[in-house]
């Protein structure tokens, strides 16, 4: 039944992170003709953002390693594919294969700066200066990503002052739209609120801002919801609840997308996607991985025949 709530936004966009951020974290590598498989079906079922894979070092993230024969098998599909960038490098290797949109990825805190860029986090944004400006030199969408904006495994709860500051300098750098990311999925729905409030106050506007929220202690569709309340429109999710962060220890899987398209649904909010096409994607990269799928919405709908599947 839709019972739409009072105060949310008509639509959302969902960034959807399943093929980056769900497969980087894999212990298998998975053939790059099931990861092409599976972004062409995120796509079918009516996804428009799907981050398609990173260019990263190779040896850091092996996982992804096949970035360069994974991307044009999916360039011609018609979504926006926003790919991982750490550097100058990356950024080469992407525009190369005509990527129009990628993301840079900061941390809030020097601890999960130094485990995921070998870098501070005032290095690691010096980095991304040139990176950023190149990118928009040449047209390109960028997004700035920033990890641990709630909590760290190293170092604790995290200042909003630090989450703030690294969000304002990617802003100033020209990042087109920022992803909050809660690594580590500790957050809770009153530190979502002060932190959008915070950047506000710093003249981040809610409309650059988007959500990325992992669902280790069960509070990703609240803290989401949270966000939705706030004005937020962007919101990151993993098909299948895929996800982790290799760099970051205690990091579990990524707020499923069926699960977030389930609420979103109910509330009547539109986003486009077909949840029986989404659930019968999960289910069939359940089966490519070998176990099935976190998501509570995918092991509820999973079992019903999805039209995806009668095909
Ligand atoms: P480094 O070892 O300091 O690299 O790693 P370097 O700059 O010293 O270069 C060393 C060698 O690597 C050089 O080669 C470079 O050319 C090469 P050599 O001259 O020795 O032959 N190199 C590269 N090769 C290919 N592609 C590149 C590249 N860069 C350098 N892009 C580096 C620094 C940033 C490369 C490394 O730390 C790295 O790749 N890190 C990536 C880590 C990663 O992908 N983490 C997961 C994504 S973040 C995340 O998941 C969080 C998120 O989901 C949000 C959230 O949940 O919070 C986004
Ligand atoms: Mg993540």
């Amino acid at each position: 039944m839709v019972v739409p709530a009072p105060d949310l936004p008509a639509r959302i966009r969902i960034h959807e992170v399943g093929a980056r951020d769900g497969l980087q974290n894999e212990k298998s590598t998975v053939p790059t003709a099931v990861k092409a498989e599976f972004v062409r079906r995120l796509a079918d079922a009516g996804l428009t953002t799907i981050e398609a894979t990173s260019f990263v070092h190779p040896k850091w993230v092996p996982q992804l390693a096949d970035a360069e024969e994974l991307f044009p098998l999916v360039s011609g599909l018609p979504v926006a594919l926003p790919v991982l960038v750490p550097n100058a490098r990356g950024l080469d290797r992407a525009l190369a294969l005509g990527a129009r949109r990628v993301a840079v990825f900061a941390s809030a805190t020097e601890s999960f700066a130094k485990a995921n860029l070998n870098r501070t986090v005032d290095e690691s944004l010096a980095v991304f200066e040139p990176v950023v400006r190149r990118a928009k030199d040449e047209g390109a969408h960028v997004r700035g990503y920033v990890s641990m904006c709630f909590g760290d495994p190293w170092e604790g709860s995290v200042p909003l002052h630090q989450v703030v500051r690294v969000c304002a300098a990617l802003r100033d750098m020209g990042c087109d739209e920022l992803s909050l990311g809660d690594t580590i999925g500790v957050a809770t729905p009153g530190h979502v609120l002060e932190l959008l409030s915070s950047l506000n106050e710093q003249a981040v506007p809610t409309n650059v801002i988007g959500v990325h929220f992992h669902d280790t202690y069960g509070q990703a569709l609240a803290n989401t919801l949270a966000a939705l309340q706030h004005g937020v429109t962007v919101v990151d999710a993993s098909a299948g609840g895929l996800g982790g962060c290799p760099f970051a220890k205690s990091a579990t899987g990524n707020l499923a997308t069926e699960d977030l398209v389930w609420m979103l649904q109910g509330l009547g909010i539109d986003t486009g996607v077909d949840l029986g096409r989404l659930v019968a994607t999960s289910v069939w990269m359940a089966d490519q991985l070998g176990r099935p799928s976190p998501s509570r919405t995918v092991r509820a709908l999973g079992r019903t025949p999805q039209p995806h599947k009668e095909q």
